[in-house]
């Protein structure tokens, strides 16, 4: 099925569709897979059950597209085949042929290196195992081949997966991560064939460790303030959400230099997880994060269809001195303000309760900032109408930054929905202003706040004939001293 984004009117016009996030045509997604820069071309490969609006049947979907933004939707890139299914993994280019994988044919194979979770007998379907497969590509990802000798790394154990390559440049090798996931372990394999695999070293247990661990990515980030100088930064995530360290890889080991008693944490909502990064990114280029924004405990639940599951804004990563720790540092792709159509601007706005801003949308970006008022609570609610709306609120009083969908729209899908219907952050402004960016996607709410030192990912589904925008003050007047919204327009061509 080679859908465009114009083949099929009514497609992407469905309620709680989001309009400038990636979701598939059909049917079910998860994590994001094989992120991968080539040529010009961001791919975008993504957990799919290509029959079915559940998980099952996992196969890699795939999209592409040239600034983060808009997409092209593409085949099935790797279906499930023979009782194995493709769990979460990753890709990187071979120009070199170091694989041998491109024989003589002159070309650059794409090397997909994933999870095969499969029975560990005929007898014992329910009983799977996971061990490490390998395809590749010739024709830059539109086409791939199984690796006929795979599995290429296999520990016989039920839990060990989500590979993430990439390549030591001082090494000369290539570096896998990824989880032995109920030991709360990630582990370092290096190669300089992508087919022989040596253990290279064990990172963990260390900060979240109250769920399996998933999704490992390791990456190298500029630190501000440290002159041109660069962090390791080793993510994963953890069924809480996605956590970070920050630290140093010598090409064998990974050296975590955060706070020790802490969790550092992408993202602060309850809709954000496997987030992994991008491979092969011409120098110069932010990191890019990308997570699947929803969560196990309702993501078979949600309320949409013929889709579900939708991924978040991609991510372009820094990292900022606060004293003594290194903090990741996010800002929405820059392409995504190619999206804004004409807007409100309003500035100097007294609030002492309620005040409705004058446009009203489901798909939009809106940036406030304000000096929040001693003993205040102030914000913004969304998708105000007949419902209660999705409040983004700062309690001054505690320095949190708050967001709630309780009472707000569709609920009762899965009890943990409402369970997880809060999410905070303490954010220490002190005196100054605060400044947030937010983007409203109709059922998906991301928050930037103080140019990205948190974020905060939340779904909602709420009437979409609530489309109000109102800024609140309760306990004392607030004066938002700058209030910007533009409507966004939709990535897809047939839709609005
Ligand atoms: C994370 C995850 C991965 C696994 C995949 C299966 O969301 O559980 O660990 O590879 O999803 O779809």
């Amino acid at each position: 099925m080679a859908f465009t984004s114009t083949a099929q009117v009514s497609l992407y016009l469905e309620k709680y569709r989001p309009q400038f996030h990636f979701t598939a045509a059909k049917n079910w997604i998860n994590d994001p897979n094989g992120l991968l820069y080539y040529q010009g071309t961001y791919h975008l490969f993504y957990q799919h059950n290509p029959l079915a609006n559940q998980w099952g049947h996992m196969s890699w979907g795939h999209a592409e597209g040239r600034d983060l933004i808009h997409w092209k939707q593409l085949p099935v890139a790797i279906p499930e085949a023979d009782q194995v299914m493709i769990f979460s993994g990753s890709i990187v280019a071979d120009p070199s042929n170091l694989s041998g994988l491109a024989a003589t044919t002159g070309k650059t194979a794409l090397v997909a290196i994933y999870t095969g979770s499969f029975p560990s007998s005929p007898a014992n379907p329910g009983q799977t195992f996971q061990a490490q497969y390998l395809a590749y590509s010739l024709d830059q990802g539109m086409t791939w081949t199984k690796y006929s000798h795979s599995p290429i790394l296999d520990l016989h154990l039920r839990d060990f997966r989500d590979p993430a390559l990439s390549w030591y440049g001082p090494g000369k090798k290539w570096v896998m991560a990824l989880v032995l996931s109920d030991r709360h372990l990630v582990q370092f394999y290096g190669s300089r064939d992508l087919i022989h695999w040596d253990h290279l070293s064990d990172f963990g247990p260390a900060g979240d460790t109250s769920g399996v661990w998933e999704c490992p990515s390791l990456v190298e980030i500029p630190a501000e303030a440290s002159g041109g100088k660069t962090k390791w930064v080793l993510f994963n995530s953890a069924q809480g959400g996605v956590q970070y360290f920050v630290g140093e890889f010598d090409g064998t080991r990974f050296s975590s230099e955060g706070p020790k008693n802490e969790i550092q944490r992408a993202d602060y909502g309850p809709d954000f997880y496997a987030a992994v990064t991008y491979q092969n990114l011409p120098r110069g280029h932010a990191p890019i994060l990308l997570g699947w924004a929803n969560n196990w405990a309702y993501a078979e639940d949600i309320p949409t269809r013929p889709w579900k599951g939708m991924m978040s804004m991609p991510r372009e990563l820094s990292l900022k001195a606060f004293g003594d720790r290194w903090v990741l540092m996010q800002q929405p792709a820059k392409s995504i303000s190619a999206q804004r159509r004409s807007g409100w601007v309003g500035s100097n706005l007294v609030v002492s309760k309620n005040t409705a801003i004058p446009m009203r949308s489901q798909q939009c970006e809106i940036k406030l900032t304000w000096k929040p008022a001693q003993g205040s609570v102030s914000g913004i609610g969304l998708a105000t109408g007949k419902g209660h709306p999705l409040e983004i609120a700062f309690d001054q009083p505690s320095q949190t930054l708050r967001i709630s969908r309780l009472g707000a729209g569709e609920a009762a899908f899965n009890a943990h929905f409402s369970r997880l219907a809060q999410c905070q952050v303490k954010l220490p402004i002190g005196d100054s202003s605060l400044n947030l960016d937010i983007f409203f996607d109709h059922s998906l709410v991301e928050v930037f706040a103080q140019a990205g030192v948190a974020v905060l990912t939340m779904q909602v589904f709420p009437d979409p004939d609530d489309q109000g925008l109102d800024l609140f003050s309760e306990r004392g007047a607030n004066t938002f001293t700058r209030v910007q919204v533009w409507p966004m327009g939709s990535i897809w061509t047939n839709a609005k």
